[in-house]
């Protein structure tokens, strides 16, 4: 293993491969399942619009203040920021921001791999389903329109099968970080990558010419301006940062090894430009599937274990299609549940000077225990709420607090902490040594850091804290 830095610290064995695995990172069920389902709740075309507007001022400028950070640093998330605060003679409290990150990263981490276990057993369906349906035949063919209804809430009556699937993949993904940065993270990256692009393509031609392409097209790039409300716009925000796995310290991780050589802008902008463009490309594969079938969605986690197996009932090659979509998800999935685990295995490594393997066991072991008490929620302890004394976090189960105190509170904390950091405290000297930009280009970066993205999120925190604390 060669180390992108010449050090003896693992690293990426190249920029492709750095590439790649962030990429894996970023593409996750917040494409294929968040982002068709925001946009279908917010008023479709105006959403897209702004959606690609946050990326580009806010998403993309923080990403690379995050890669920058670990770049520089060459070490775990909070030992990076420290290192900057110090060389800036800034307070090392700043390296709260990257534990902040970290316990995030470990939360999502924790119900994200309760999803993958669902997506598991969604593959298991089809794939007994292709025996009993044949390959040209639509799929479930056995089961009434109301059978298939019942499979997801079946499923979440079920917390010992939950907590199992869940287990196993919690289990493929510690797999690969125990491995190491270039034997395992990137090697995942540089397999699942490429054959989720080429699933994702061919199952969006075949919605092409079997779906309803056109009226896709048209729900997701017709503009009515009168439909960008505060609350879409917010939608849209979260959005962004959720789908470039942003406000973590994960970017900071994976920053932290990548070789100097490397034009921190330029893989900024890649990295961006692809988990946006799949998401677009999702859109057009998973709307016209739907759109044909005659169903609808109200958005949420029912748009894909529910409304789309209705949909591959009816169409031709339905349990080969829904097989090769389940699996393409499912490898969108790990590459992300991998960054996920990264971060906090890092970390532990560092602190308490740990293996690789021991400190991802660690990290798994006890992500799994969350994830089970996650999958329990649904049934057994649905009774139980862990915040249920704070407003915001009213009546929530296990499983929807980790997601709603990283989103609403978390993410959008960390990230505002990372642009105030990179923006007014660290020394400009470091900063601009990293980020590969100049003239023009550089004053604008600057000032989106700057300027925009602190007060964007602070809007974001506010509008999406008061109005809870006020109790409307
Ligand atoms: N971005 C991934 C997705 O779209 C999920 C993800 C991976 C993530 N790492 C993250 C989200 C870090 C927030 C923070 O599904």
């Amino acid at each position: 293993m060669v180390a992108a830095t010449g050090s003896s610290r693992d690293g990426w064995s190249s920029r492709t491969g750095f590439v790649l695995a962030a990429v894996g990172a970023a593409v996750g069920l917040g494409n294929l399942v968040r982002f068709p389902a925001e946009a279908a709740a917010n008023g479709g075309g105006a959403f897209v619009l702004f959606y690609i507007f946050c990326i580009l001022l806010i998403g993309l400028p923080i990403m690379l203040a995050e890669t920058l950070i670990g770049r520089h640093g060459q070490a775990s998330a909070t030992e990076s920021v420290k290192k900057m605060a110090e060389e800036s003679k800034a307070s090392t409290a700043w390296s709260g921001l990257a534990g902040l990150g970290i316990l995030s990263a470990f939360m999502i981490l924790a119900f994200y791999c309760v999803i993958g276990g669902w997506v598991l057993y969604y593959i298991g369906i089809f794939v007994a389903d292709l025996f009993q349906s044949g390959v040209t035949g639509g799929a479930l063919q056995n089961m009434t329109p109301e059978g298939i209804k019942e499979i997801f809430p079946t499923l979440l009556e079920k917390g010992w099968l939950m907590a199992l699937l869940d287990a196993v993949f919690v289990l493929v993904t510690v797999y690969f970080v125990a491995r190491g940065v270039s034997g395992g993270i990137e090697v995942a990256s540089v397999w699942l990558m490429p054959a989720f692009f080429m699933l994702l393509l061919g199952i969006t031609i075949y919605g092409a010419f079997g779906g309803a392409f056109g009226e896709a097209v048209s729900y997701l790039f017709t503009v009515d301006f009168s439909k960008l409300t505060g609350d879409v716009m917010l939608a849209a925000i979260g959005q962004a940062f959720f789908s470039l796995s942003l406000g973590v310290a994960g970017m900071m991780t994976y920053g932290s090894y990548v070789g100097k050589e490397v034009n921190l802008a330029k893989t900024s902008t890649m990295i961006s430009f692809a988990d946006t463009s799949v998401a677009l490309v999702a859109g057009l594969c998973i709307f016209p599937i739907v759109l044909a079938a005659g169903l609808s969605s109200d958005g949420g986690l029912g748009l894909m274990f529910d409304v789309l197996p209705h949909a591959f009932q009816s169409m031709p090659a339905g349990s080969l299609i829904g097989l090769a979509f389940f699996v393409m998800v499912g490898f969108a999935a790990l590459t992300s549940s991998v960054s996920l685990m990264e971060g906090p295995t890092a970390w532990t490594m560092g602190k308490f000077d740990m293996s690789r393997a021991k400190a991802a066991t660690l990290v798994a072991s006890m992500a799994l225990l969350l994830g089970v008490a996650s999958a329990y929620s649904f049934n057994a302890i649905s009774d139980f709420h862990p915040l249920g004394f704070i407003p915001l976090f009213e009546g929530e189960g296990v499983f929807s607090v980790l997601d709603s105190v990283t989103a609403k509170l978390f993410m959008p904390i960390g990230a505002l902490l990372t642009a105030i950091f990179v923006g007014w405290v660290a020394d400009r000297q470091l900063v601009d040594a990293e980020n590969g930009l100049d003239g023009g280009l550089h004053q604008f970066w600057r000032f989106l850091v700057r300027w925009v993205c602190p007060l964007a999120l602070t809007a974001i925190l506010i509008v999406g804290i008061f109005p809870s604390i006020l109790g409307s």
